[in-house]
């Protein structure tokens, strides 16, 4: 722990919830509730959008999905990465074209391959070749063919958590480019008469802030793009995935869009002529946390505050990781502050803990906490728009918090607060 007792770094809250009435809003709403700054996720879904170009950004609804993001989404001009038939079911119910949809997962099933070409989804990023047997069923009398992108694993390393970096020869995603394995899939999606071949796609993993790893995984998707050119086969699109870093803590860098963008194109340039392969592929993208981490905040209220001699204060919330289970899987970090102590000095230290029988329930580890805490205060956590909602679940039967859009200034509610009897709607007995 760190001696330093400076106030709470505002600006790791977005713009539009900074001067908000969070006292009022947890009193209209309940705690804890996600707090999204709706304007923040429209200003970042454009400022893909500028530096991509419209159609050229998927956004990946994993980190953060429900009727509301899908529309806000398809207003913006973003596209959507689902990768399950439960993601797709919620966008194509929210209204959104289906052939702006990437469809993605290593283990998709006949069901959910069936519902995407149903529908009409825009892209299929195949996975495997078991995928490949059920897709060839899937549209053997088919008069239109069904476009795809082949997932590869380029065997790069991305800077990350170990649980969240995907591009590695050991992932179970995708096709290796060793043994010629890639090739085969490309020549075997190229010889379908069901499949057309758009291009590759590749995500080396999440919440990455160096960004020179993209440019070694083009590099490699540069060289099956020749052996693919010398079979014959054009790659024409490249979709590079997600995967940009979002700022949780204080200390932690900002990566723009632009030199994201930058770094993207440059390197496929620079890696497809070093390659003599002529006009580089068109470069789409599937962003999730980086559009959505920094838009929202989680409010809590303070329900007790322990002080144990020598060790530190444990500050429980009425959440945890049924909210946001990030710092158990990841050990990810968060900052907490207490809105009515905002410019105060945080003399204390201890831990943000949940209400979960676990010990490993932890909110904000090493805590820097204001000199008074007390019961019924609000703690808010900035930085939790991405995989905390996503992934929260009932444990503890604990319901799931209340969703908030905030736009300019007005709070509206976009997922109601779970109540005691959404836990028995599954229950047959
Ligand atoms: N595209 C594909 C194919 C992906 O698998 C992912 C994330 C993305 C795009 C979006 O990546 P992003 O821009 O959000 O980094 N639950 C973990 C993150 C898992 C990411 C899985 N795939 C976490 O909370 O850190």
């Amino acid at each position: 722990m760190t001696d330093d007792e400076s106030p709470f770094d505002i600006s790791l809250v977005p713009r539009g919830l900074r001067e908000l009435d969070l006292e009022a809003l947890a009193d209209e709403f309940g705690t804890p509730v996600f707090v999204y700054d709706e304007d923040e996720l429209r200003r970042r879904a454009r400022d893909y959008v500028e530096h991509f170009g419209r159609g050229r950004v998927a956004y990946a609804s994993k980190a953060f999905l429900c009727t509301a993001m899908a529309r806000l989404a398809s207003e913006e001009g973003l596209n959507l990465d689902c990768a399950t038939g439960g993601e797709l079911y919620v966008a194509l119910h929210a209204g959104f074209s289906p052939e702006r949809i990437v469809f993605h997962g290593n283990n998709k099933s006949g069901e959910e391959l069936a519902s995407a070409i149903d529908a009409g989804v825009g892209r299929i990023a195949v996975d495997s070749d078991d995928e490949l047997d059920r897709l060839d069923e899937l549209t053997r009398d088919r008069a239109e063919p069904v476009d795809v992108l082949v997932r590869v694993t380029p065997g790069v390393e991305a800077h990350t958590h170990e649980y969240i970096e995907t591009g590695t020869e050991a992932s179970k995603f995708g096709f290796t480019l060793t043994d010629g394995i890639a090739l085969r899939a490309l020549t075997r999606v190229h010889e379908s008469p069901g499949l057309r071949l758009v291009g590759l796609h590749c995500h080396i993993g999440s919440q990455i802030y160096r960004l020179d790893a993209y440019g070694r995984a083009i590099d490699r998707l540069a060289g099956l793009a020749v052996a693919a050119r010398d079979a014959g086969i054009l790659i024409e699109e490249l979709d590079l995935g997600g995967g940009l870093g979002a700022r949780y803590l204080a200390e932690d860098p900002e990566v723009s869009v632009a030199e994201y963008a930058a770094e993207l194109h440059d390197a496929v340039d620079r890696s497809w002529a070093g390659a003599g392969l002529g006009a580089p592929p068109r470069v789409t993208v599937e962003p999730g946390r980086s559009i959505v981490a920094p838009c929202a905040i989680t409010l809590y209220r303070v329900g007790t505050v322990k002080e144990i001699p020598g060790i530190g204060t444990y500050v429980a919330v009425d959440g945890g990781m049924s909210d946001n289970p990030r710092p158990v899987l990841y050990e990810a970090g968060y900052e907490a502050y207490f809105p009515a102590r905002i410019g105060e000095r945080r003399p204390r230290r201890g831990a943000v803990v949940g209400k979960h029988c676990e010990q490993g329930d932890v909110v904000v580890a090493g805590a820097r906490l204001p000199a008074v805490v007390e019961v019924g205060d609000l703690v808010a956590t900035p930085t939790t728009g991405a995989y905390g909602y996503s992934m929260a679940s009932n444990y503890n039967k604990v319901p799931r918090p209340a969703v908030v859009f905030v736009r300019e200034g007005v709070p509206r509610l976009v997922v109601r607060r779970e109540a005691p009897d959404d836990l028995l709607r599954l229950d047959v007995e």
